[in-house]
């Protein structure tokens, strides 16, 4: 026979529900950078809820689904067309926030984890990346134009806290075997340390709304359907009592 669930069994069902509905899947890239030159080998992850009967990942790039199903997208050596925007997704979360990957061609690239805004505060890892990891000696960064930071031996440069003076074009160069090469120019913007976004998600409003909704509803049914078979059980008693004094009319 059906019966209604108990309230809390459906606020439990609902609340997990709320959590593995509306949580956005993860995806991160390994290593960081979102520039890459060709060949380079990089790998997506994505991180979010499975259901028990589907444990496989939606991979979109350029909003097209592609043939991967692995939480890990390993891509050896990148070329040009991998370029784009990549959004991965679970079977019990929102797709993730897309990743925007370029990969170039040349011998030099100054690398950046993160693209195009930084707020005030972030820290800045910049590397200059050469094609294949040829060694490269004598780096130089160039902000603006001008010398920031020398190394003999190839080092990233990381800016701890960006102020908006770190705002402006970056270059690095450096002698990769007898030839003196230079990257391309790289524009930062460090803006306002923003507050949190307002946007606010509509849709998840809704949702926590309408749930609300039906469990006010089961809540009033469940309670009204038990006081209906409390009511039909004490009717159903009555006629014990009547026959139980029926000896004093014989
Ligand atoms: C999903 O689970 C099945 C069976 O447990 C396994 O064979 C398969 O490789 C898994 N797929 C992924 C993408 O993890
Ligand atoms: C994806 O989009 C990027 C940027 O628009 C483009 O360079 C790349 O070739 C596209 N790749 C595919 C497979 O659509
Ligand atoms: C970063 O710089 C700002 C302004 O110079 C300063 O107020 C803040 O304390 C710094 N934060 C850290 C973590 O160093
Ligand atoms: C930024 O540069 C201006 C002048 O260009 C200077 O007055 C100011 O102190 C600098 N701020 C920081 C946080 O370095
Ligand atoms: C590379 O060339 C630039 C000018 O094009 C020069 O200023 C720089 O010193 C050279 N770098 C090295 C390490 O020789």
């Amino acid at each position: 026979m059906w019966r209604l669930l108990p309230p809390t069994a459906l606020l439990l069902i609902v609340s997990s529900g709320i959590r593995a509905g509306l949580q956005k899947a993860v995806l991160t890239l390994h290593p960081e950078w979102v520039r890459v030159l060709q060949e380079d080998s990089v790998t997506l992850r994505c991180q979010g809820t499975y259901s028990p009967g589907d444990n496989s990942t939606k991979w979109y790039h350029n909003g097209t689904l592609t043939s991967q199903q692995d939480p890990s997208y390993f891509i050896g050596s990148v070329k040009v067309k991998d370029s784009g925007e990549y959004k991965c997704q679970t079977a019990l979360s929102m797709p993730s926030d897309p990743v925007n990957l370029e990969v170039h061609v040349g011998w030099l690239l100054l690398q950046t984890s993160q693209r195009p805004e930084f707020r005030e505060g972030d820290p800045i890892r910049l590397k200059c990346h050469s094609w294949r990891n040829r060694p490269v000696y004598k780096v130089t960064y160039l902000h603006n134009g001008k010398g920031k930071k020398y190394f003999h031996k190839n080092s990233e440069l990381y800016i701890p806290n960006a102020t908006q003076n770190h705002s402006g074009t970056y270059f690095c160069r450096g002698i990769i075997g007898r030839n003196n090469k230079s990257s391309e120019t790289l524009r930062i913007i460090v803006g306002d340390p923003i507050s949190p976004s307002t946007f606010l998600p509509w849709h998840q409003i809704t949702f926590c709304l309408l749930i609300g909704l039906l469990f006010t509803i089961d809540t009033v049914l469940y309670f009204s359907v038990q006081r209906g078979l409390q009511r039909s059980t004490a009717v159903y008693e009555e006629p014990k009592l009547y026959w139980s004094k029926e000896p004093e009319d014989k």
